[in-house]
This record gives C-alpha cells, sequence and structure tokens, in this order.
C-alpha cells in the first residue's frame, strides 16, 4: 500500500513526501457549489431538478447540440444565470493553487465551465477545461467567432446571440452532448498515468469519457474522493481513499493536516 492509512493524515504524509510529485485532479459542479452555483444532479437543488420551468422535453436537452439548433431559449436563460462573473472562486480552488504554487500540480481536469480555477490563480497551462467554458463564443453553423462584450450584452439582456455574418445562433465553447472534447483534453489524458496521486472533486463521475479518466490512474497511484457521496465505484482499489463531506470543509481539514491553513485563508481572501 502506498498511503499509510485511509485517512488525511495519511493522505497529507503522502503528500508532503518526496514519492508524491505529481498530482492529478478531477473536478465537477461540488467545487463550485458553495460559490453560489448548482450542481446537476443533487437532488432539489441542481439544475437538472430546476428545469422544469423551461419546459425542456428532458433537463439534459438544456445542452443537447440537436435541441440547441431547434430552441436556443432555454440554454441562453441558464446563461444568464451561470454567467461568469457573478461569482467567487472556493476555498477548494484556493487549495488547488496552493497546489500548483508548490509545483505539485500535474494537471486539473475539469468539467466546469465557470472559469473558477482561472480567477483563483491556477496557471492555464496546468488546467484542462474538459467541458470548454464561457470564455469563447462562435455561431454554430459558419464558426465564426462572436465578440466577448456583444455577448455578454446579450446573455444579459436574455437575448439569443446571432452571429452577424449568417444569422446562425451562437453558442458559448461549452460542449454539449453530441460534441466532441476539446483537443487538448484527448492530448492530456496519458498524463493521469503519470500521475502519483488523483484526487476526484465534487463530481457524480457519471459523464464520459470524463469520468473514465479515474481508470487511467496507475495501480500504484492512490485515488482520492471528496465528494458529498461516494460514486464512481472509487473504494475497489486497495489504496483508494474516500473523504466524504463537503469539499471545502475536507480540504481545510487536510490543509491543516498540511500546515498550510493559514496559506489556504491567505490565498482565499485575495
Ligand atoms: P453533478 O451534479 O452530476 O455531480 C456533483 C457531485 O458533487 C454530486 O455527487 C454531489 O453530491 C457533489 N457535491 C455537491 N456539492 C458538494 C460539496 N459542497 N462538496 C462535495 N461534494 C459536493 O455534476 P458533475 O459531475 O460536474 O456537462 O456533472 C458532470 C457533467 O454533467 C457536467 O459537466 C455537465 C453535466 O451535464 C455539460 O454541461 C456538458
Amino acid at each position: 500500500k502506498v498511503l499509510e492509512g485511509l485517512d488525511v493524515e495519511s493522505l497529507a504524509k503522502y503528500i508532503s513526501s518526496d514519492k508524491c510529485k505529481k498530482i492529478v485532479l478531477m473536478l465537477g459542479a461540488g467545487v463550485s457549489t458553495s460559490a453560489g452555483i448548482p450542481d446537476f444532479r443533487s437532488p432539489g437543488t441542481g439544475l437538472y431538478a430546476n428545469l422544469a420551468r423551461l419546459n425542456l422535453p428532458f433537463p439534459e436537452a438544456v445542452f443537447e447540440i440537436n435541441f440547441f439548433r431547434r430552441n436556443p431559449v432555454p440554454f441562453y436563460t441558464l446563461a444568464k444565470e451561470l454567467y461568469p462573473g457573478k461569482f467567487r472562486p472556493t476555498p477548494t480552488h484556493s487549495f488547488i493553487k496552493l497546489l500548483a504554487d508548490h509545483s505539485l500540480l500535474h494537471v486539473c481536469f475539469t468539467q466546469n465551465i465557470d472559469t473558477l480555477e482561472r480567477r483563483a490563480g491556477i496557471p492555464d497551462d496546468k488546467i484542462i477545461e474538459a467541458h470548454g467554458s464561457f470564455a469563447v463564443q462562435r455561431c454554430i453553423d459558419c464558426k465564426v467567432l462572436y465578440d466577448d462584450d456583444l455577448m455578454k450584452e446579450k446573455v444579459t439582456a436574455g437575448e439569443v446571440a446571432t452571429c452577424e455574418e449568417c444569422g446562425g445562433y451562437v453558442k458559448p465553447d461549452i460542449v454539449f452532448f453530441g460534441e466532441a472534447l476539446p483537443p487538448q483534453f484527448i492530448q492530456t489524458i496519458p498524463q493521469v498515468g503519470e500521475a502519483d496521486l488523483l484526487i476526484i472533486l465534487g463530481t457524480s463521475l457519471t459523464v464520459h469519457p470524463f469520468a473514465s479518466l479515474a481508470e487511467m490512474a496507475g495501480r500504484k497511484c492512490p485515488r482520492v474522493l471528496i465528494n458529498l457521496e461516494g460514486v464512481g465505484g472509487i473504494g475497489s482499489r486497495p489504496d483508494d481513499l474516500l473523504l466524504l463531506g463537503k469539499c471545502d470543509d475536507i480540504v481545510r481539514e487536510l490543509c491543516q493536516a498540511l500546515g498550510w491553513e493559514n496559506k489556504l485563508e491567505e490565498e482565499w481572501e485575495k
């Protein structure tokens, strides 16, 4: 076994040792809920439970490319609520920044489109936005880029942006169901196999191919799940560690065990 015990102290000891040099992270919506952004699948509070008002045939339709082509209004309604700028990174994001500062962060794979990783100061070259983001947008037909400021105006006004060249609907470069993941994601997959530690935070591990990354960690790489609930069969390997609870709470505990508690709060206050 790589970890001495299955607890936060053993994890902190391993992270502080010279055996742990490359940490790979997999993030989901649960790392941003404390910022005020709902996740997707939590019963009651998740976005999919609250989309009835949008008259969708089924909740995921809001992120289906074929549905968007017919009716982009539900997506734009949601985009207005989720638009980046309104939200501030969480202590969990600050913890990831600290990992980067300690040269321990190998790759941070995220499914989140809220860009809070960048806002927390995590270096761009360490972040793989597997499901894209709101950072740029383009026409779904002719693919011409659409201006950032104009997009912001449209989204804030609750209007659908249309292409100035061909009139097609404009969509942020968020990966919808039915679309390919970005090439950077595909190219970076092999780096999971290089990890000395995999930490999975705030995701239900239900959406593939992202969820499959967890299976690509080497047999000697401990896998840690920090989440409200057990997911994705994490726990099936001897070095799997389940830390169930709110990620900010668990990250604070871990930082305390690492002696980083003051650094964490300082980073988060920034
Ligand atoms: P989900 O909503 O499916 O899962 C979020 C997970 O985080 C759940 O297991 C929650 O229990 C957990 N959670 C919520 N708040 C938490 C907290 N404060 N601390 C710890 N855990 C918490 O979200 P994702 O797994 O990110 O795709 O969803 C994956 C993809 O499905 C998304 O990227 C999105 C969606 O369809 C696209 O938009 C393309």
